[in-house]
């Protein structure tokens, strides 16, 4: 796992500002918070904030994944080519049909079939895509596209081209000569010059002559995150950057499973060359490419220098079909080794070989494999011994990697997961509620991976109550987090024109992207994490009080993180008293969250209405007099010496 940064959040996430001179305020009576730094009463998971998400929302397709044009495979319907239109300019004139026997690939037997019957330079005829509700054209900017064709002789050249669409202008077109028969691929590229930067575009490509011909898998890619090849949207993994995280689980969630067995993330269709990805129907009411398949998973926790938390299918698709454990199972368990395999194996093995193929020679770190999602569901009862026969499998080739289990298993010797995965999706009152959960459960069996958790009221992203809840919550989280290793928000994402999930952590549309309150509460959190836990009492408020607070400690760099939730309307004053903090005077960092009311948030057009302020806290000696204001998230790094 990535060492923490807890430094200091990007400078973009903050505004330092000056200290406010003190107005009285209404106020809780006076409560006492006491820290003794030298004794450690349990460790920290230092390691405990991650990520999580899956195809949902368009968290991939129309969201991380950089590729502009949507339905780039040419799903058919009933009606048409879904997504793309015909383009008749002057007097030309065409016709385009899904060609379901003609494509460039087994995986992609299918194409889009342009016959034009009548075209000319000046008035061509093709095919138009709309993007995930538009397209981001910006100035000066180079975008790299490339498509499968296969054409009558005659029909070169294609023109490819990006059109505002109210006012028809050409913001970039490039042309590109068809060659040879059969089907081939040809890249491109577009350059933007001078223009005002929206998303009310869309793409063309046309042809000047008529005959027929047939396009499959076409791709339009603007600047990726660190210009990786077939990569990631750039504002949205900064916003994961400015997170912390230590660590993704991936696939899934749902997607793992899929609605039906054979809807199910089958890791293997998802390697390898992107026309050789036949995709699947995803559980989210939408098909996948696969184009951001499992290899394109790992590149982002390498990017990010985080770890991928693996689950595999285990048997289980969410419409209630199952595997039976024994022989059938057979071929799911082999399956999961070669994906074990395939993310971590050397080049020398069968799968490692595979990966290298596919231009990652390097394996990548491995600590958790997770056996199947929310098992709970499978009311046949079949988990106990699905996961017993997957867990010996993976124990015997794999002994290093620990075993997260999705649901209660049968304990039989040998067969203890090491990790459960618990989930939470609840109102802010509920998770007030929940804050204690962890605090007297046994510490005696597997540790907890709290794979899935997000206060949920708000829609289509958290408002300020929800941060309120989470960052409650998170205290729970890290005060247990000697049992609680791991721990990961879901879902991450949402394409604002696809919300199919009530409350996710952060928000973009084709253009921008904003981050939630409770996504500032989390950056907040993960990024002042310590690895050891101090003993504490707070004395002075009532348990129905909603004021939470948890305290780590990075021993190593000797910083102590007090985090305070304030989920009341009333001030809390507090007397600090911190046993270790050495003489003198101190300088403590707070860093604030404050919303004015619970359904205060951040939309798209005001993305910062609530973000970290920081500001610098004095004082001298060990004792501290603070008051925690009224709804706002605090988290204070006090230098210890
Ligand atoms: O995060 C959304 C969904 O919630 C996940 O796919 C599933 O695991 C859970 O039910």
């Amino acid at each position: 796992m990535r060492l923490q940064n807890f430094l200091l959040l990007p400078s973009l996430l903050l505004s330092v500002v000056p200290v406010p001179a003190q107005q009285p305020v209404a106020q809780q009576p006076v409560a006492q918070l006491q820290i003794d730094t030298a004794k450690i009463v349990r460790p920290a998971s230092s390691g405990l904030y991650g990520l999580m998400t899956e195809e949902i929302n368009h968290s991939y397709e129309g969201g991380l994944y950089a590729q502009l044009l949507s339905n780039n495979t040419f799903r058919g319907n009933w009606m048409s080519v879904e997504q793309w239109g015909l383009v008749l300019k002057g007097d030309a004139q065409a016709t385009t049909a899904v060609d379901p026997k003609d494509g460039p690939s087994t995986a992609l037997p299918n194409s889009l079939e342009l016959k034009v019957t009548g075209a000319s330079p000046e008035s061509p005829a093709g095919v138009s895509n709309p993007g995930y509700w538009g397209i981001a054209v910006r100035p000066h900017t180079t975008y790299t596209g490339s498509f499968y064709a296969e054409a009558d002789p005659g029909m070169s050249p294609v023109t490819l081209s990006l059109i505002a669409d109210q006012t028809g202008a050409v913001l970039a077109s490039s042309q590109v000569t068809l060659s040879g028969s059969g089907w081939q691929r040809y890249a491109f590229q577009l350059r933007t010059g001078q223009l005002e930067s929206s998303a009310q575009n869309h793409f063309e490509l046309t042809v000047g002559h008529p005959g027929v011909l047939h396009l499959q898998l076409v791709t339009l890619f603007p600047p990726t995150f660190d210009d990786q090849p077939n990569g990631d949207r750039t504002d949205l993994m900064e916003k994961l950057e400015a997170m912390h995280p230590n660590f993704l689980r991936l696939p899934g969630g749902n997607y793992l499973e899929g609605d039906r067995i054979k809807d199910r993330f089958d890791w293997e269709k998802t390697i390898g060359p992107l026309v050789d990805r036949p995709g699947h129907q995803g559980p989210w009411g939408y098909w996948s490419t696969d184009e951001f398949g499992l290899l394109e998973f790992l590149d982002w926790t390498q990017d990010l220098h985080i770890e991928p938390i693996l689950a595999v299918y285990a048997g289980y698709s969410l419409k209630g079909e199952h595997v039976t454990p024994g022989k059938d199972l057979e071929p799911y368990v082999q399956s999961a080794l070669d994906e074990v395999e395939y993310v971590t194996g050397d080049v020398h093995t069968k799968w490692g070989a595979e990966r290298a193929r596919d231009g990652h020679p390097a394996p990548f770190p491995l600590q958790y494999i997770e056996v199947g999602n929310e098992d709970w569901f499978d009311r046949s009862g079949s988990y106990p011994a699905r996961f017993a026969q997957f867990a010996e499998a993976l124990r015997k080739k794999y002994p290093q990697y620990k075993l997260i289990a999705t649901a209660p298993v049968q304990e039989k010797k040998g067969d203890a997961p090491d990790v459960v995965d618990d989930h939470y999706y609840k109102s802010p009152e509920q998770m007030f509620a929940l804050v204690h959960h962890y605090d007297a459960a046994p510490r005696t069996g597997p540790k907890v991976f709290v794979g899935e958790w997000a206060t949920v009221s708000a829609t289509p992203t958290p408002d300020f109550g929800d941060a309120l809840g989470d960052a409650a919550w998170m205290t729970g989280m890290e005060r247990n987090s000697d049992l609680i290793k791991l721990a990961s928000y879901a879902p991450l994402f949402v394409n604002l024109h696809n919300n199919a999930w009530s409350t996710n952590l952060i928000g973009y549309d084709a253009f921008s992207s904003y981050g939630s309150p409770s996504y500032y509460a989390q950056c907040l959190f993960a990024a002042h994490m310590g690895d050891a836990i101090p003993q504490s009492s707070l004395t002075g408020v009532t348990p129905s009080a909603r004021f939470f607070y948890s305290v780590t400690e990075s021993r190593k760099q000797r910083v102590l993180h007090l985090k305070l939730v304030n989920a009341t309307t009333l001030a809390q004053p507090l007397e600090i008293a911190i046993e270790g903090v050495g003489a003198g005077d101190h300088a403590a960092r707070v860093y604030s969250l404050h919303g004015a009311t619970f359904a205060a948030t951040n939309t798209l057009r005001h993305p910062t209405a609530i973000q970290p302020v920081q500001t610098t806290l004095h004082f001298n000696g060990s004792e501290l007099k603070h008051t925690a204001p009224a709804l706002t998230i605090e988290v204070i790094d006090i230098p210890l010496r």
